[in-house]
């Protein structure tokens, strides 16, 4: 009886499979550090994260089928999880995807600075109060951010425009005040840039017409003011423009229509748009949805509007329009 005791007592199970797959050490005590600064976890995510199962095969983690024994890809979104991001995560030297979405994470995004494989990070729909200037800085190899539905304050960090490989960004419904970064314009494979809700100022800077692939842009239910810059009207690749409920103030050039070919959405409802509704609309023949409500637009609707024949929602009440709709 006592050997037995003393066998349990003695015998720490550690890898079941530890004598096919070469184990890499750091992966798993990032692993076992990450799980401590979880407080909370209501759902049992973490029952399988113990020493009788190989940490490639707990809850939520993939590993790499190359490199044996590294952490390729944490998923843990939608668990309810509690705690804070444990700043041991940055040793996942060769993680590719992280995903917390849709917990209650609160704290610092910690320094992930060298994850320079990291191509997808999702920490959207969580508590997360901070992001450091830096904590990003060489992720060199991010193509999706997104930390969108936090409670993010302060200033956007320009260092976000080191990120060149970035196609989406999103970190919309938070907090976020001061200016847009003039530097998110070097991001020269953005596609998808959502900051809207947040209380961003200021003008929108001409250089964000510099991302050639710019696809849809939103930027609604901020206090930004000035006009929409000329670089952005005149943007081949824009599908959707969304700068509902600002303080811009300005008259739409006559051609935007010609010059924004592949509009589908555009939302400029709630802000001090001024004069005509450019006839030139009418040209864009993807145009689906045209939000203006709620702006200073006077004059007649154009009748080129009519031949629209994509068009779903065409929303103009409180203007100072005449005559009939088409
Ligand atoms: C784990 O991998 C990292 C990165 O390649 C390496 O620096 C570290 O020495 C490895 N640890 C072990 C125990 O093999
Ligand atoms: C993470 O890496 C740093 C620097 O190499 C090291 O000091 C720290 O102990 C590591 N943390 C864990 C949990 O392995
Ligand atoms: C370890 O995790 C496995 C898989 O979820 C589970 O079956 C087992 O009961 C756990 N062991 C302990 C000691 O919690
Ligand atoms: C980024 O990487 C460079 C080159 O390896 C290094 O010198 C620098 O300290 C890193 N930056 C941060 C903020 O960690
Ligand atoms: C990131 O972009 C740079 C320059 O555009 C490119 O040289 C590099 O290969 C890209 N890195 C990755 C991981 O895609
Ligand atoms: C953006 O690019 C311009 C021109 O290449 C450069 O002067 C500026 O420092 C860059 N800004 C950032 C934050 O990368
Ligand atoms: C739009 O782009 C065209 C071609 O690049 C250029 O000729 C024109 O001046 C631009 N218009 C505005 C308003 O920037
Ligand atoms: C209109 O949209 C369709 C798909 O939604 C796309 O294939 C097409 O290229 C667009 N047309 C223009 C002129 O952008
Ligand atoms: C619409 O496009 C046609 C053909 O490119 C052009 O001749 C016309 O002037 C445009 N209409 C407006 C109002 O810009
Ligand atoms: C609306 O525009 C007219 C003429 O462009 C101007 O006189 C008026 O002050 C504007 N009203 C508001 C509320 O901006
Ligand atoms: C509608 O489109 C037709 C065919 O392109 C064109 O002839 C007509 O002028 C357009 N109508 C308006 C009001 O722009």
């Amino acid at each position: 009886m006592i050997a037995v005791l003393a066998l349990m007592l003695f015998y720490r199970p550690r890898y079941v499979h530890s004598a096919a797959v070469p184990q890499n050490s750091t992966d798993r005590l990032a692993l076992i550090d990450f799980k401590q600064a979880i407080t909370g976890d209501p759902r049992e995510f973490f029952n399988s994260w113990n020493n009788s199962v190989d940490y490639c095969n707990w809850n939520g983690v993939t590993c790499s089928k190359t490199h044996l024994g590294r952490v390729r890809e944490l998923n843990l979104a939608g668990q309810s999880l509690e705690g804070r991001i444990s700043p041991s995560l940055g040793n996942l030297t060769l993680l590719k995807i992280l995903d917390l979405a849709s917990n209650s994470l609160s704290g610092q995004l910690p320094d992930l600075n060298r994850l320079r494989k990291l191509q997808i990070l999702v920490l959207k729909f969580n508590n997360l109060q901070g992001l450091a200037p830096n904590a990003l800085k060489n992720c060199s190899s991010l193509k999706l951010l997104n930390i969108g539905g936090n409670m993010l304050a302060g200033s956007i960090p320009p260092e976000l425009g080191f990120l060149y490989n970035l196609s989406a960004l999103n970190l919309a419904s938070n907090s976020f005040t001061g200016v847009i970064p003039s530097s998110l314009g070097n991001i020269t494979q953005l596609e998808y840039l959502f900051l809207y809700n947040n209380q961003l100022e200021g003008n929108i800077p001409t250089e964000l017409g510099q991302s050639a692939k710019l696809f849809q842009l939103n930027l609604g239910e901020n206090r930004l003011s000035g006009s929409i810059p000329t670089t952005l009207l005149n943007h081949s690749s824009l599908a959707v423009l969304d700068v509902n409920t600002n303080f811009l103030l300005m008259e739409l050039p006559s051609t935007i229509g010609n010059t924004l070919p592949r509009l589908y959405g555009l939302g400029l409802n709630n802000n001090m748009f001024q004069r005509q509704i450019p006839a030139s609309l009418g040209n864009s023949s993807n145009l689906s949805i045209i939000l203006l409500t709620s702006n200073n637009f006077t004059g007649q609707v154009p009748s080129s509007l009519g031949n629209l024949s994509l068009l779903q929602r065409l929303e103009l009440s409180d203007n100072q329009l005449q005559g009939a709709i088409p």
